[in-house]
């Protein structure tokens, strides 16, 4: 069986497997470690094996090379990128620095190594909250390149952000008329979305968590029923945990093609190839290291 060809080449190759939570259920099933983005980096900085094959999209991947430099790096399919993560560029972010001097430039996660090197510190959607509760109220803050994230937690500290209109074109695809007819069809059942999603979808669901958030949620959780307003990967692993509770997606087709790029084939391809490997300049790695370092010393 594949799966098995692709846990001895990961022996052979000390290597490890991370993938996360979106990948589709055979990936995170032959994976060493699923999590969400900052469970990820946090596992990245853990990890003793020579080699790391990421699933997962490629700023994550990214995220783990510049936390090991000197470990090898390699992403089964590095077109698997994030649209997000793209739609701002260093020098647009320096542009908005100029214009906004004084101003501490904040990146969620889903960013690019020379976006991340432009900035103070970096957040996740599992940690965000916390790390900007420790800017004082005030201090002026840009943050790229997610409008929503950005958003919920200014909303959430009374804040106003200098924020970048970014998004993710999954999560733009749930409706808060979709999570009104989930609760019709599905009474009672908690509902749980992203914060990436947009304000009105936010503000019509009971939780807004990470993905590691969702599954702590579910596992914790007394309801028998939940729904989910993310991207539909994850319901393998919370069906998979949480074997007798019923899991309902907002809707079936919420689908990230980058994530689904990773396949047991190209893993495999991978660990036998030895690609593709993740490089990042050693000053954009070092400068990018400050922010995610910064963001990983708040517990
Ligand atoms: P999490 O950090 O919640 O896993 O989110 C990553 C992501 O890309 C969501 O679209
Ligand atoms: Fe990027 Fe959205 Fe895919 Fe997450 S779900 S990796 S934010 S495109």
């Amino acid at each position: 069986m594949l799966s098995d060809e692709i846990r001895r080449l990961a022996e052979e190759r000390r290597a490890v497997i991370l993938a996360h939570n979106y990948c589709r259920g055979e990936v995170q099933d032959v994976a060493d470690f699923t999590g969400d983005s900052l469970e990820l980096a946090r596992k990245a900085t853990e990890v003793e094996a020579d080699v790391i094959v990421f699933c997962g999209v490629y700023f994550m991947a990214e995220t783990a090379k510049i936390l090991n430099p000197s470990k090898t790096v390699l992403i089964p399919d590095p077109t698997a990128g994030c649209p997000m993560a793209d739609m701002v560029t260093a020098e647009q972010l320096r542009e908005l620095k100029a214009r906004h001097p004084g101003a501490k430039a904040v990146c969620y996660v889903n960013s690019t190594a020379e976006v991340k090197a432009e900035c103070d510190i970096c957040v996740t959607s599992g940690n965000a909250e916390r790390v900007m509760a420790l800017f004082p109220p005030e201090q002026e803050i840009i943050f790229v390149p997610d409008q929503h994230l950005g958003g919920h937690i200014a909303g959430m500290l009374g804040r106003s952000y200098v924020l970048w209109p970014g998004y993710c074109p999954t999560h733009a695809a749930i409706t808060a008329n979709a999570i009104a007819e989930a609760r019709r069809l599905h009474p009672g059942a908690p509902v749980l979305v992203h914060p990436e999603c947009a304000r009105d979808v936010r503000e019509a669901a009971d939780e807004r968590l990470s993905t590691g958030g969702m599954c702590r949620y579910a596992r914790e959780s007394s309801a028998p029923e939940i729904v989910v307003g993310t991207e539909v990967g994850i319901l393998h692993r919370l069906r998979k945990e949480n074997p007798g509770k019923l899991i309902h997606p907002v809707n079936e087709r919420l689908v990230c093609p980058n994530m689904k790029k990773n396949t047991l084939e190209n893993l495999r391809d991978s660990l036998v190839e030895m690609k593709t490997e993740v490089v990042v300049p050693e000053e954009t790695s070092a400068r990018a290291k400050r922010a995610i370092d910064a963001m990983l010393a708040v517990p």
